[in-house]
């Protein structure tokens, strides 16, 4: 408690361990508010919570309530997931993709992500999940990170094809990019014109510092 308090002048770190996938974990106490960071950036809580609540807006908290089933690749600490249920009351069927057991560990221990009802955390890489799942989805959250760096394969034409399969009619899909350099701007804009009439595709950029969101639903 005190720890928490003494976070509104000052962030107090209360776990720290190196990671083969994002260089550094880190959970601290910051505002009042207990976050995950990565070396060089917020992965869970924090602005990362702020961003993809944003997103979620964008879609529509009453539209989403009506989905039956959400598929989160990349949990970390699993703030998108506590958004869902917590705020949105999101009562249908959750399924987060984690590379990192590490990771999921600290939403466990720190977070309490393994109590949230509805939810289901794999560990697996989120590629490779994409490829053996048999079910689809109304909506795909895609938040895929290794420290800064975003793999490749999120913004090539297999993925994206996949997941569009993946997608149910009326379905969207929420993808969190960071644009760092004019590369990651022109990467996104590419992107973008992967998508063709049978989608509706929006892009928000300067959601928060770096962070560039899309949205993009599947038309019928
Ligand atoms: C920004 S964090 C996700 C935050 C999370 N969506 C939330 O709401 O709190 C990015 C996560 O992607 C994970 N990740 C990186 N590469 C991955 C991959 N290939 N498959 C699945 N997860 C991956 C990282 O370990 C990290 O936990």
């Amino acid at each position: 408690m005190f720890k928490r308090f003494l976070s509104y002048f000052i962030p107090i770190n209360i776990y720290k361990r190196n990671s083969g996938i994002s260089t550094t974990l880190e959970v601290t106490w910051n505002n009042g508010q207990l976050v995950l960071d990565s070396k060089r950036t917020n992965y869970s809580y924090g602005s990362l919570q702020r961003i993809l609540r944003k997103g979620l807006q964008y879609i529509g908290f009453e539209r989403i309530r009506a989905f039956e089933n959400i598929l989160v690749l990349g949990v970390a600490g699993g703030s998108v997931i506590k958004t869902l249920v917590n705020e949105i009351q999101f009562k249908g069927k959750i399924t987060g993709v984690e590379l990192d057991p590490e990771v999921i560990e600290i939403a466990n221990t720190y977070f309490g992500l393994a109590d949230t009802p509805g939810a289901t955390i794999v560990n697996d890489d989120a590629f490779e999940f994409v490829l053996k799942t048999k079910e689809k989805y109304d909506l795909i959250i895609i938040d895929i990170f290794q420290d800064t760096v975003m793999p490749n394969f999120l913004f090539e034409e297999f993925f994206i094809n996949r997941i569009n399969f993946l997608l149910n009619v009326n379905g969207f899909i929420l993808f969190n990019t960071m644009t760092l350099s004019k590369k990651d701007k022109e990467r996104n804009e590419a992107y973008r014109s992967c998508f063709n009439k049978n989608y509706s595709v929006r892009m928000y950029p300067k959601v928060e510092d770096h962070n560039e969101l899309f949205t993009i639903k599947k038309l019928g």
